[in-house]
């Protein structure tokens, strides 16, 4: 998890941005994952080889959009959660975007990947919720 620095209003072309760049590295190091936006909060999964994962990880915590970088999670997994998603972004300050339909294909995706690992999805919710 992360704060954003910019103003309010450069959120939606920031987090547009930095999933455009994301998309293209991404796939490019076999990298999968989401990124929440919610309140100047981002809140990101990110999966793939350790090395690969690491060289990201260094890369983010240099970048000037954000500050207070918080490490939830850091462990070997045996599936992914996001297997097909290079990177796609969702701002849950988007009534566009936060809405059943994305929570539900959201749920799916777990539900596909992680079903063995329901707790996953709960913990996951709760740490999104800040509950
Ligand atoms: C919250 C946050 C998440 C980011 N996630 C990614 C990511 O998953 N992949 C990525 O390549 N860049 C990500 N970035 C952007 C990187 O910090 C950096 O700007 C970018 O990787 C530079 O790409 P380049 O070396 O191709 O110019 C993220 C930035 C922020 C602020």
């Amino acid at each position: 998890m992360s704060e954003y620095n910019g103003p309010d209003d450069a959120i939606s072309a920031d987090l547009k941005n930095i999933e455009a760049t994301a998309k293209v590295n991404n796939y490019r190091h076999n990298i999968t994952g989401v990124l929440f936006h919610f309140d100047r909060k981002f809140l990101q999964v990110i999966e793939g080889a350790e090395d690969n994962l690491r060289a990201l990880m260094e890369k983010i915590s240099l970048d000037p959009r954000h500050h207070n970088i918080d490490y939830l999670v850091d462990t070997p997994v045996e599936f992914r959660g996001f297997e097909k998603w290079n990177m796609d972004t969702l701002n849950l300050n988007n009534p566009a975007e936060f809405n059943v339909d994305n929570m539900r294909s959201l749920t799916k995706n777990f539900e596909e990947n992680l079903l063995p690992r329901s707790d996953a999805l709960i913990y996951f919710y709760r740490k999104l919720l800040g509950a």
